[in-house]
């Protein structure tokens, strides 16, 4: 394998998600230079059909301070229905990365309020010196929703790439109708998920290893 095969793919092993931050702000600079990087991302028709709203500081301490008690008193609205359905094989493995994240935490099946707890830490960016909202411009649907994924792969492939670790939140997604406000975003941007990032911590809540389908399960070849 080439040299710059197996830098690829080092990256692409060493991305999973992250749930716990060092106190250490980014850089502006590398910051833009991943969200520059990222840039690149294909598109359909190159329409590049993505937003980026980057917050930190001030701005992010006060959604730190507000979120847990907005989600808590039931102001939650999607831009984007959360109606998939998870049955068979989609459930075991829902299942599956949900038990490695609890196992790590210590948390058992039957604590539901640490189990609640954990979840409410989504609202505090798990402690992330900074949170990236993904947001698609609100006349696009599905096919552009792909190119905005594409992009926001990039995205956390050169986090890694700078020695960053990062966690996708749709949950920060159930939160559209207050984040997009506290952004001064209009109606013209719906919001798909968000992106906690920074210097991961080596707690063991960032040591969880998720499997993946075999490659068999996955690619046929058609000859
Ligand atoms: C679009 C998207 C949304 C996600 N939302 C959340 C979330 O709200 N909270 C969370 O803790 N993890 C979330 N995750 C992380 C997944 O649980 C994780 O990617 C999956 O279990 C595979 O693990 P890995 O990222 O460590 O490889 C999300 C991932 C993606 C791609």
């Amino acid at each position: 394998m080439s040299e710059q095969a197996e830098a690829f793919l080092n990256i692409v092993a060493n991305r999973r998600s992250m749930r716990a931050f060092k106190p250490d702000p980014v850089p502006r600079a590398v910051i833009e230079a991943v969200m520059g990087g990222a840039q690149q991302a294909p598109s359909n028709c190159n329409t590049q059909p993505w937003f980026v709203h980057v917050v930190t500081g001030d701005m992010l301490e006060q959604l730190r301070a507000t979120l847990p008690t907005q989600f808590a008193a039931g102001e939650m609205a999607l831009d984007f229905p959360y109606d998939g359905q998870y049955d068979g094989v989609y459930k075991e493995r829902q299942y599956a990365s949900a038990t490695a994240l609890y196992d790590a935490l210590g948390i058992s099946r039957d604590e539901k309020a640490a189990r609640n707890n954990w979840f409410m830490r989504n609202f505090t960016f798990f402690d992330a010196p900074a949170v990236a909202f993904f947001t698609l411009p609100s006349q696009f649907g599905l096919r552009e929703a792909c190119d905005l994924g594409m992009y926001a792969q990039t995205v956390m492939l050169g986090l890694v790439a700078h020695g960053l670790g990062s966690c996708p939140q749709t949950s920060l997604g159930f939160m559209a109708n207050v984040i997009r406000p506290a952004l001064g975003l209009g109606d013209h941007e719906k919001l798909m998920f968000g992106l906690s990032f920074g210097y991961p911590t080596e707690t063991p809540v960032n040591q969880v290893q998720t499997e993946r389908a075999a490659l068999h399960d996955v690619v046929t070849f058609h000859e």
